[in-house]
C-alpha cells in the first residue's frame, strides 16, 4: 500500500501534487501522441509532441528540381550518332556502357559527382578513412577485385539488416555481372549501411555509402535502395518483391487517368514521425478530396496494397523516420505524387520538378498548411495534373527507375568512388582476394546466421 505514495513522492520531490499531477498528465500526453498509432490524438496535443527527427519546419530541406531541367537544356547529343532513350528497348538493359549511360540518364549522377568533388577537394579517401569507420549493425564491408564482388564483412542485428545487405550486395552484383566493360574497374573496397540514417551507424564526415541523406552529410555517397532488387516486409502483408514486378503488377491492374478517383490517398503508421503525418491527417481531415488515414497493422485496418493507390489520382508522400522507401512505389502509378518539402536525399531525388513544364510532383509545406489550396487547383485544372501524372511516369518508372538506369548507376558510384580514393586502390592486393576472399556467390550460400556476422 505504500508503493504509489512513495513512487509519487519521487517523481515530485517535493512538488504539490496538484502539480505533479498536472506534469504526469503531460508526459503521458506527449508519450501518448507520439506512440500511438490511431487517429485519435487531439490536435492540441500533437503541437506540443517533439518534432523527432525530421519534422522540424526549420531544418534545412533539399531543393529538388533543378537536375532534370539544366540536363534537358545541355545540347541535345553530344556524339551525332548516339540515339534517344526508348523505354520500350531500353529500360530492362543491364549492359549499357558508360556513354550510353551518360547519354540515356542525365541528371542521374548527380550525387556520385558531388561526392566525389567534395572527396577530391580534400585529397581523396585513403585505406585509413575507410578503417577508421567503426562496423555498426546494419553495416557491410565489401570489395570489388577484377571486377568480383567479394564481401569482406558484415554486422546485422536480425533478418531485417541480413536481408537489406543481401539486396544491396545483389544489386552490386548485378550491375557488375551485366556491365560491358567492369572488368576494367579499378579494384576497390567500400563499406555501406542499410540503416535509415546516417547517426544511425555513425558520425557524418565519413565516406560511407548510405541510403539517403541529409543535405548538409556531404561526406557520404548515395546508393539505390535495396527494394530494387526485391522487399518483404516479414509481415502477412509484406509480398512486395522485386521493383520490377510491383511495376508489372501495377502495369496489368492500373486504370486510365479519366477512371482514377480524384482524390488524395494516404496510408501509413502514424507512430514513423508522428508529428509530420498526423499534420498530414489534420489538414486533410473531412475534406471531400482526400482519403487519408492511418493503417493499423495489428488488426490490418485501413489497408490498402501499393496497386490499389494507383486508383486514386493523388497519392500523398510523408517522409519516416528518414527518407521513405516507399516514393518509388508511388511513383509507379500514374498519379500525382504530393510531397512536402522533402529533407532526406535518395539517389533519384535530384530529378524531381516541382514546377514548370517537366513538373512530375506538386510540393507541399512540411506542416501541409497549403495542401487544401493546392489540391483545389489540382481538382479545377484536371489536364494540368495529368500532365504532372504522364511527366512523373515518364521520368521516373519508365527512365530513371528502371533496371538499366539502376545498373548504370551503381556502375557509376564504382567508377566515381573510385576515382575520388586511389589510395585504396593502390592497396588492395588483388591476389590475397583471389586466393581467399568470401566471393559473393559463396557468401549467399552461408548459413544465415553465418551471414549476420561476418567473418
Ligand atoms: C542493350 O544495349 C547494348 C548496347 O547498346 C546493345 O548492344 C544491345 O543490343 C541492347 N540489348 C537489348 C536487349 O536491347
Ligand atoms: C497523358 O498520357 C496519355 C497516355 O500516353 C495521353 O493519352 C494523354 O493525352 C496525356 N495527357 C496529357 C495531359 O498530356
Amino acid at each position: 500500500m505504500r508503493r504509489p505514495n512513495q513512487s509519487r513522492y519521487l517523481l515530485c520531490l517535493g512538488i504539490p501534487s496538484i502539480y505533479c499531477g498536472i506534469l504526469a498528465l503531460f508526459i503521458w500526453s506527449l508519450w501518448f501522441g507520439v506512440n500511438s498509432d490511431r487517429d485519435n490524438v487531439p490536435s492540441v496535443i500533437n503541437h506540443l509532441i517533439p518534432a523527432g527527427h525530421c519534422a522540424c519546419q526549420t531544418a534545412l530541406s533539399f531543393e529538388c528540381g533543378s537536375c532534370l531541367r539544366c540536363a534537358s537544356s545541355l545540347p541535345d547529343d553530344p556524339t551525332p550518332k548516339a540515339r534517344v532513350y526508348n523505354p520500350v528497348y531500353d529500360a530492362q538493359n543491364l549492359t549499357l556502357n558508360a556513354a550510353q549511360c551518360q547519354s540515356f540518364f542525365p541528371g542521374l549522377f548527380e550525387d556520385v559527382r558531388r561526392a566525389e568533388t567534395f572527396w577530391t577537394a580534400k585529397h581523396g579517401i585513403s585505406m585509413h578513412d575507410l578503417n577508421e569507420i567503426y562496423l555498426a549493425e546494419g553495416m557491410a564491408r565489401a570489395a570489388v577485385v577484377n571486377g568480383q564482388l567479394y564481401v569482406v564483412s558484415t554486422h546485422a542485428r536480425g533478418e531485417d539488416h541480413r536481408r537489406k545487405i543481401l539486396a544491396i550486395l545483389g544489386s552490386i552484383h548485378r550491375a557488375l555481372a551485366s556491365g560491358p566493360d567492369t572488368s576494367t574497374l579499378p579494384n576497390t573496397e567500400f563499406i555501406f549501411s542499410v540503416e535509415d540514417k546516417v547517426d544511425d551507424v555513425t558520425s557524418p564526415h565519413h565516406p560511407l555509402w548510405v541510403l539517403a541523406r541529409k543535405p548538409d552529410e556531404q561526406a557520404v555517397w548515395l546508393m539505390p535502395d535495396f527494394g530494387f532488387w526485391a522487399w518483404e516486409h516479414g509481415r502477412a502483408d509484406g509480398k512486395i518483391g522485386p521493383y520490377t514486378q510491383v511495376v508489372d503488377r501495377i502495369r496489368h491492374k492500373e486504370v486510365p487517368w479519366e477512371e482514377k478517383e480524384p482524390r488524395l490517398v494516404w496510408r501509413g503508421k502514424l507512430s514513423f514521425a508522428a508529428k509530420m503525418r498526423r499534420a498530414l491527417l489534420e489538414a486533410a481531415r473531412n475534406q471531400p478530396w482526400a482519403d487519408v488515414k492511418e493503417i493499423v497493422w495489428k488488426d490490418k485496418e485501413n489497408f490498402i496494397s501499393m496497386e490499389d493507390h494507383c486508383r486514386y489520382r493523388f497519392i500523398a508522400h510523408v517522409e519516416g523516420r528518414s527518407y521513405s522507401a516507399s516514393l518509388k512505389y508511388r511513383q509507379a502509378c500514374g498519379s500525382v505524387i504530393v510531397a512536402h518539402k522533402l529533407q532526406y536525399i535518395q539517389h533519384h531525388h535530384y530529378l524531381l520538378v516541382s514546377s514548370g513544364p517537366d513538373q512530375n510532383f506538386v510540393e507541399v509545406e512540411r506542416d501541409f498548411s497549403d495542401l487544401p489550396a493546392k489540391m483545389q487547383a489540382l481538382l479545377d485544372d484536371p489536364a494540368s495534373a495529368e500532365r504532372i501524372a504522364n511527366n512523373s511516369i515518364t521520368t521516373f518508372r519508365d527512365r530513371y527507375l528502371t533496371p538499366a538506369a539502376e545498373s548504370c548507376y551503381w556502375r557509376e558510384l564504382l567508377n566515381q568512388w573510385a576515382a575520388a580514393s586511389p589510395h585504396i586502390t593502390n592497396t588492395i592486393t588483388s591476389s590475397e582476394y583471389l586466393r581467399s576472399g568470401m566471393r559473393y556467390e559463396s557468401f549467399l550460400l552461408l548459413d544465415s546466421q553465418k551471414m549476420m556476422q561476418f567473418p
